[in-house]
C-alpha cells in the first residue's frame, strides 16, 4: 500500500510502497478516505516538537474511514480516528490503510463527510474548550478574535455568536471581513487601537497582533492565549496589567483532550446540520508536501484534507 512518509525532519515527505497492515488484538484496520494535514503535523514534521515518531515515519494525526476489520466495529462502520499517539509517536495517517489502536477510533454519523470527519476535531474542540473551559464567555458578553479568518479563529466566532456573545472579529482585509457572519463585528488590525472594549479576547495568532489586542481587554476581563503563528514572544507592562487585572489564560488541547472529547456529540450534530461550517480542502495523498506548504500560506481557508486513490 502506499504511505507517505518523513525521511528527514523538514524535507519535503514522498510516498513510499509499504506492507499493508495485519489484523492484531486491539486493532482496527480502516481504510482511509482522509487524513487531515494541520498545524501540529507542520510542527512534528519540522523537528521542533517534544516528541516525533523514529524516521522514518508516516504523518498525520487525525482521519476518517472504513473500517474493514476490527473487534470493537462492524466491517464498512464509518469511523474518524485521533490520539493514543498516532502521527506524534508512532506512525499516523497519511497512508491508505492504517491498524489503529482501538481506543482512537470513534463512530462517524452518516451526516458527516468523511473530509470534515477527519477534520473537525481540533479546530472546533479548540474553539469550543476555548470560550467554554478556559474563558468562560458568558451571554450577552463582548469578545474579541484574532486570526478571525483561521481555522479555530472562524470557529470561534460562530459558536460565539450561537452563545449569544457581541463578536468582534479581528480581520486582515475585506474580502476576510466579506466571509465573516453577518452578526460579527469586523475589526481590521489596523484599526484594533480604536475597538469596543471586551470581557474576553480569544488569541489564535500571538505576537504583535496580541500585544495590540490586549489592551482592548476591559479591567476583569480574560485573555485565552491559542497561538503564535504571529510571534512567539510577548513583552507585557505588569503595572497595567496588574492594574487592569486582566487573565492572561493560556489553552493547552493536550491536557484538555477529554473536555474536546466530551463536546464532540454537539459539535457533530452543529456540523452534521450545517449550524457549524468548517472549510476542508482536498489534496491527493502524494500532494502531502502542497498541502503542507497551504496551509502555512497566507489566506488560506480551513483545513487541508488528503485523500487517497485521487
Ligand atoms: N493551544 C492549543 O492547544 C491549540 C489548539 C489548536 C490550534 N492551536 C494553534 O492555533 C493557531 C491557529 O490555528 P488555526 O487552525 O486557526 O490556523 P489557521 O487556520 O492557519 O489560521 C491562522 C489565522 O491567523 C492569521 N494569521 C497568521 N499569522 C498572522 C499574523 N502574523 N498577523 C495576523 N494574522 C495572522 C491567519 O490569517 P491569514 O490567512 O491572512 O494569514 C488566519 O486567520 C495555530 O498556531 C495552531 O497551532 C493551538
Amino acid at each position: 500500500m502506499k504511505a507517505v512518509r518523513v525521511h528527514a525532519f523538514g524535507q519535503p515527505p514522498q510516498v513510499d510502497e509499504i506492507e499493508a497492515p495485519h489484523p492484531a488484538r486491539g486493532r482496527t484496520i480502516v481504510e482511509m478516505r482522509a487524513a487531515t494535514v494541520g498545524h501540529i503535523d507542520r510542527t512534528v514534521w519540522s523537528g521542533s516538537f517534544l516528541q516525533h515518531p523514529p524516521l522514518p515515519y508516516i504523518p498525520g494525526v487525525e482521519a476518517a474511514g472504513i473500517v474493514r476489520s476490527s473487534e470493537r466495529f462492524a466491517a464498512g462502520a464509518r469511523v474518524w480516528m485521533r490520539g493514543c499517539g498516532l502521527g506524534i509517536r508512532t506512525d499516523g495517517t497519511w497512508c491508505e490503510s492504517i491498524a489503529a489502536p482501538d481506543e482512537a477510533v470513534e463512530k462517524l454519523p452518516d451526516a458527516m463527510s468523511m473530509e470534515l470527519g477527519s477534520a473537525f476535531f481540533s479546530p472546533c474542540t479548540s474553539a469550543w474548550v476555548a470560550l467554554h473551559d478556559v474563558g468562560r464567555l458568558q451571554p450577552g458578553e463582548r469578545l474579541l478574535v484574532t486570526g478571525a479568518s483561521g481555522a479555530v479563529g472562524s470557529i470561534t466566532v460562530q459558536l460565539s455568536l450561537d452563545m449569544g456573545a457581541r463578536v468582534y472579529a479581528v480581520v486582515r482585509d475585506a474580502e476576510q471581513a466579506a466571509r465573516l457572519p453577518p452578526a460579527a463585528t469586523a475589526v481590521f488590525e489596523d484599526g484594533l487601537a480604536g475597538s469596543s472594549a471586551v470581557d474576553v479576547l480569544v488569541d489564535t495568532v500571538g505576537g504583535a497582533l496580541l500585544a495590540a489586542a490586549l489592551p482592548r481587554v476591559a479591567p476583569g476581563g480574560r485573555a485565552v492565549l491559542v497561538g503564535y503563528t504571529g510571534g512567539h514572544a510577548l513583552s507585557l507592562d505588569l503595572p497595567a496589567l496588574l492594574q487592569r487585572d486582566v487573565a492572561l489564560l493560556p489553552l493547552n488541547m493536550m491536557r484538555r483532550e477529554a473536555a474536546g472529547r466530551a463536546a464532540v456529540p454537539e459539535l457533530m450534530r452543529r456540523l452534521g446540520d450545517g449550524r457549524l461550517r468548517l472549510d476542508v480542502t482536498t489534496f491527493p495523498l502524494h500532494e502531502a508536501g502542497t498541502a503542507l506548504a497551504w496551509l502555512a500560506q497566507r489566506g488560506h481557508r480551513g483545513r487541508a484534507v488528503l485523500v487517497p486513490g485521487t
